[in-house]
């Protein structure tokens, strides 16, 4: 292989600038992935291995194309990505260093890359090539990996038989648009040379210099609010807290945003994968599905889960006369009643009432309720003094009790008592029949259902998608 190619090996050649390079930006933590496409000699890999100060060690990666690019390749290529991303996550920082002379391999790669998601911006990706500049260029700037992340093209120059290395950055917002800029050379006699103004690795987004970003967004309270739809004449108007976060770092950066129609928060998602917006501004919880989708990077806001639900119905208006007093007392009472009114009867049946006026059990009830009611005593003339002491304990004690419950009443009247609400998701998922989310919920409704918890299994299952928070509450207000 390395014949068909001359007699000369990239990677043996660039050994000097790569260390030199990594010398440079090497942290105490940092590892490195090479990855080649097969044309590198096995010294060539391990006279660089010798020299690059990788204080994590070094993943070496090859992916050789077969006849041409074709889906086997890519195929390949996904799986040396996934192995390579799978060390980028298990490291502090990495450095990439990837080494191609061919177009065809560096697209693919581009591609299969940031499908892969090998590359954040805290990874630095070092492009080692000798394809001309003015073959790159176009294609650089096309390539989002290599345009919009933190990648260095380093090209070889051969003059005459000495090497000469330019390294390059493509630059997507200067004052003159996208542009590849220069930033270091690298030759054998003078080593490094970094030029002023960018340094080697250029940060990309200090400045956009009021380029316009597309960003997505639906309406999640209080969070994001539209304030006013956007129509042909206006951008639209809108409010909350990540809205602002988002006008401050506008503001700061230097860009202005549109927002992309959207319809769904699938919508709102995919438009930023398929980068047609740069991001979207709403805080997104950090779950294992989204994982397999997202690269999280920072925990800007702690977002708790709330439930509402409708107002419980206060209870029938008869049964607020008999709620002022507890069932034991309303037991207590009724024993009290029964008992008094045999008593009255008896004392009746032992000839001591006044032969005029016989005491029925309905003028006893008459007697014994009338008190409760805050009427008098008939003129019944009471002769043995065992009538007047139980008349006298009734009297005494229907006063206490119908006090009580007259100020019950009224307090109980002025501020009705709702029944107990569920405070916890344990008690929610008793009492629910069914819990509503809008279209983000799916995702939780998956990662509750596989949860050990029996709690979070049930609240899965009663869980049902709807299409707002709004429709949410609706229903609940129907389906009391
Ligand atoms: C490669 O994959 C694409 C889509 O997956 C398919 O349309 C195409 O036919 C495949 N080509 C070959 C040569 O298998
Ligand atoms: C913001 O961008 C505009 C347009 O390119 C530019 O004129 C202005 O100087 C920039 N502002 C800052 C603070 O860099
Ligand atoms: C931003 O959105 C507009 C319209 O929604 C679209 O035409 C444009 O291509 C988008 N910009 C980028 C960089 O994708």
């Amino acid at each position: 292989m390395e014949a068909e190619r001359g007699d000369r090996d990239l990677l043996e050649d660039a050994s000097g600038v790569v260390s030199a390079v990594l010398a440079e930006v090497v942290q105490p933590t940092t590892s490195v992935i090479l990855l080649t496409d097969g044309t590198s000699s096995a010294s060539a890999i391990a006279k660089v291995l010798r020299r690059v100060a990788a204080p994590y060690g070094v993943g070496v990666f090859q992916a050789v194309p077969e006849n041409g690019i074709g889906n086997s390749t890519r195929d390949r290529f996904s799986e040396v990505i996934r192995q390579a991303r799978k060390e980028r996550l298990m490291s502090w920082n990495v450095c990439v260093v990837l080494v191609s002379e061919d177009p065809a391999f560096l697209t693919t790669f581009a591609d299969v890359a940031l499908r892969g998601r090998l590359l954040v911006w805290a990874t630095k990706l070092l492009l080692v090539t000798s394809v001309a500049l003015q073959e790159l260029r176009a294609f650089l700037g096309s390539r989002w990996v290599f345009s919009m992340m933190n990648a260095v093209v380093m090209v070889l120059q051969m003059e005459g038989l000495l090497q000469k290395w330019d390294m390059y950055s493509h630059l997507p917002y200067s004052p003159a648009g996208p542009q590849l800029v220069s930033v270091a050379t690298w030759t054998p006699a003078e080593g490094l040379r970094i030029k002023s103004g960018h340094g080697l690795f250029p940060e990309k987004f200090w400045n956009f210099y009021g380029a316009t970003v597309n960003v997505t967004a639906l309406p999640f309270p209080p969070y994001w609010s539209v304030l006013e739809e956007p129509s042909a004449s206006s951008p639209g108007r809108y409010s909350g807290t990540d809205f602002l976060l988002l006008e401050a770092t506008a503001e700061a950066l230097n860009f202005t945003f549109r927002v992309v129609p959207t319809e769904t928060w699938t919508e709102v998602a995919d438009r930023v994968v398929e980068r047609v917006a740069f991001l979207s501004p709403i805080f997104h919880n950090v779950l294992p599905a989204r994982l397999e989708r997202y690269e999280f990077s920072f925990v800007y806001e702690f977002g708790s889960l709330d439930f509402s639900r409708a107002k419980p119905d206060l209870q029938p208006q008869w049964q607020s006369l008999y709620y002022p007093l507890s069932h034991a007392v309303w037991l207590g009472v009724l024993a009290t009643v029964v008992v008094i009114l045999r008593a009255m009867r008896s004392r009746d049946a032992t000839g001591h009432a006044p032969p005029t006026s016989p005491l029925t059990l309905g003028k006893a009830l008459q007697e014994v309720f009338g008190l409760f009611l805050g009427q008098n005593l008939s003129r019944v003339f009471y002769s043995s003094v065992r009538a007047r002491v139980l008349v006298g304990a009734w009297l005494v004690f229907s006063l206490v009790v119908g006090t009580a419950y007259r100020g019950n009443l009224t307090a109980s009247l002025t501020l009705p008592v709702y029944p107990s609400r569920p405070e916890t998701l344990a008690q929610l998922v008793l009492v629910a029949d069914r819990i509503t989310m809008p279209s983000y919920g799916a995702e939780f409704k998956s990662f509750f259902g596989k949860s050990d918890s029996p709690v979070f299994k049930r609240l899965s299952e009663l869980m049902h998608i709807v299409s707002s928070v709004e429709e949410g509450q609706r229903q609940a207000i129907l389906a009391k």
